[in-house]
Formats: C-alpha cells, sequence, structure tokens
C-alpha cells in the first residue's frame, strides 16, 4: 500500500474590487485591445486598502475546510505559496493559523514566485507520503497589487490578487496511476536567470520593491520548460499527456497556454483557463483555476489532472495527481 496525498476539499477568494482593462486606459499609453490580445487578460481582482494576503488565504482556507467538512483543529500542517506575505516575518501561514483558529498545525511559507503553488504542493505531498503529517492546507495567496509599477505598462497591467486553497489528507492507495491523489512532481529552477523576472527591493533596499520584467525572455523559457516539465511530472508516473483529463496551467498569458497545450499534444477544451478574469495571480492562479474549475462542474472526482507553473528564478514545475 501507499500513502497518497488526496484533495478533499477546494476553495478560493477573490477580492470585491474588479478592474477592467479600460481602467488602465486612463493612466498609461495602453488599450484594452491591446492587453487582451497579447495576453488574454480582460479583468481582474485587486485587493482593498486593509486586505492582506493573509486575509484573502484565510477565506481561501475557510472555503476549503468547509468541503473537506474539517474543522480547523484537524489540520496538522499549513503550508501558503506566496512571494507577497504581509510582513517579512511572521510567515504568512502562521498568520492564516491564527485567522482560522487552528493551534495544532505547523505552519510554513514557500517562496518560488508564480511556480510557488507547485512547489507547495509537493512538499505537502512529501509531508504526507513520509508520515510527518496526515492532513495539510495548502494555499496560494498573493497581494501582487502592492508591487506594482504603475508606471510601467509592460508589467502593471498583468498581475491580479486572489488566494486558492486545497486540503490534502492521507488514504492508503494500491500505488498505481489509478490511485486519487498526488501521482507525481517534477520541481525545477535555475538561478542565472535571476535578472528576467525579480522585485527590486528586500533587506539589501530596506523597502518592499517594485516587480521588473523581462517579458519576452520570460515567455520563451515558460513554453519550452512548461512542456517539458509536465511531460517530466506525467512520466514519473507511468503516463503520457494523452491520458491527462485535465491540464491546469499557470494562468500568466493565453498565448503561453497555448504554446505549451500544442508542445504537449493537448486540445485547449481539456485545458483549464481563467487568466481572463484573474489576471496573473502568481501562485494563486493554480487553486484558484482548481476551484473554478470544480465549482463549474470542468473538474470531477477521479480525473487526472496535469498543472503546471513557472515564475522568477526561474523556478518551475509539474504536478501530476488525480482528483
Ligand atoms: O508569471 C510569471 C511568468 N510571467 C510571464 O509568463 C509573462 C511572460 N511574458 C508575457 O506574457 C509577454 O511577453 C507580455 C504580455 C509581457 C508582452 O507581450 P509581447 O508580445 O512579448 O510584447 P513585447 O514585450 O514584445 O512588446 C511589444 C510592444 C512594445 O513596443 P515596441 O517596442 O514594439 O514599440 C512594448 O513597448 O508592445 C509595447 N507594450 C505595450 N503596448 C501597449 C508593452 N506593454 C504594453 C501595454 N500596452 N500594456
Amino acid at each position: 500500500m501507499t500513502r497518497r496525498a488526496v484533495v478533499k476539499g477546494v476553495g478560493h477568494y477573490l477580492p470585491q474590487r474588479v478592474v477592467p482593462n479600460s481602467e488602465f486606459e486612463k493612466s498609461l499609453d495602453t488599450t484594452d485591445e491591446w492587453i487582451k490580445s497579447r495576453s488574454g487578460i480582460e479583468r481582474r481582482h485587486f485587493a482593498a486598502k486593509d486586505e492582506t494576503t493573509s486575509d484573502l488565504a484565510a477565506h481561501a482556507a475557510t472555503a476549503a475546510l468547509k468541503m473537506a467538512g474539517l474543522d480547523a483543529n484537524e489540520i496538522d500542517a499549513i503550508i501558503v505559496a506566496t512571494s507577497t506575505a504581509d510582513l517579512t516575518f511572521p510567515s504568512a501561514a502562521t498568520m492564516v493559523q491564527n485567522k482560522i483558529g487552528n493551534t495544532t498545525a505547523y505552519a510554513f511559507d514557500v517562496q518560488a514566485v508564480c511556480a510557488g503553488f507547485v512547489f507547495a504542493l509537493t512538499n505537502a505531498n512529501a509531508l504526507i507520503a513520509s508520515g510527518q503529517a496526515d492532513s495539510v492546507l495548502v494555499i496560494g495567496a498573493e497581494t501582487f497589487s502592492r508591487i506594482m509599477d504603475w508606471t510601467d505598462r509592460g508589467t502593471c497591467v498583468l498581475f491580479g490578487d486572489g488566494a486558492g486553497a486545497l486540503v490534502l489528507k492521507a488514504e492508503l492507495g494500491d500505488g498505481t496511476a489509478n490511485d486519487r491523489g498526488v501521482l507525481a512532481c517534477d520541481l525545477n529552477s535555475d538561478g542565472r536567470y535571476k535578472d528576467l523576472l525579480y522585485v527590486d527591493g528586500g533587506t539589501s533596499t530596506r523597502t518592499t520593491g517594485m516587480l521588473r520584467m523581462e517579458g519576452k525572455e520570460v515567455f520563451r523559457h515558460a513554453v519550452e520548460k512548461l512542456a517539458a516539465t509536465t511531460d517530466r511530472a506525467l512520466e514519473k508516473a507511468g503516463l503520457t499527456a494523452d491520458d491527462g483529463d485535465w491540464v491546469v496551467p499557470h494562468q500568466a498569458n493565453i498565448r503561453i497556454i497555448q504554446s505549451t497545450a500544442k508542445k504537449l499534444g493537448v486540445e485547449m477544451d481539456r485545458v483549464i483557463v481563467t487568466v481572463q478574469d484573474h489576471g496573473n495571480t502568481s501562485a494563486a492562479s493554480i487553486p484558484l483555476a482548481l476551484s473554478v474549475a470544480v465549482a463549474n462542474g470542468q473538474i470531477k472526482q477521479g480525473d487526472l489532472i496535469a498543472t503546471e507553473a513557472i515564475g522568477g528564478g526561474l523556478a518551475w514545475g509539474a504536478v501530476a495527481l488525480r482528483w
């Protein structure tokens, strides 16, 4: 028998304020048409002034716990994937722990930028597989609106705020790809590419800083690396892209999503797409997409899913799981 990390609940939270592309036309040399055609984004949500990343995360976590039918104190570990924690420390995860009323778990953040959720899910799976935890709350949450340079039209129109969460529980499977739960993971990073996507603040500057990106270069790496990591994760599970029901990609740009699907040989009707409504929510984008797809009946129990992401670092990876 094999210990598997099985999804028992999923939930998401989006801040109330919706910002359509047209709002940027007032302050920047840009158009709704450019943003839509180059990125696929039509709108995004921005957090209210007094709303923090851990607030968004706690709302998503509460929804996921409700679906799982679990009390907050039945959770053994809380992992938050974020690059926009409320404070430098303590972790957003300990803040979420306090907000949902959990006193039994150990909580920590994972920082792998837009690939953060894939890294956090892989860590959650490792905790469950090794017996370090029986139930794990994995959250992706971001307030990228706080690190935008509102004068840089090449970046500030692309990102949004939001949170998504999964509740994972240990279950025994027979060790085959027919098991429910996480089947295989593939993680990668290459620090030589740090200048392609970074925030120009931190302890070295004593400022929070703003996001800087060489969009074209990141795009070039994205398609090639995402297709390769997805193939590797599926191969580790003894599967190919043909076996899958859904690809749930990081939602950065519809053109990256389409090109990666094409490279994988997957038709777009098997790809979950939410980028038009959320923009790029970094580590929150995959759990948000999973939650939306479950809510609208696309993803069902037993479906085979490949999820993949790339972001600053560069860091990238993929997870194959059966819902
Ligand atoms: O989540 C982490 C991973 N991040 C990503 O995956 C982002 C990857 N990159 C991208 O999504 C795309 O590269 C962008 C959407 C950022 C840009 O699309 P592009 O097709 O690569 O455009 P570009 O950067 O080559 O810019 C083309 C033109 C430039 O003008 P010139 O130099 O040709 O005169 C830009 O200055 O578009 C201009 N431009 C804009 N025009 C109107 C850049 N941003 C804007 C804008 N509105 N908002």
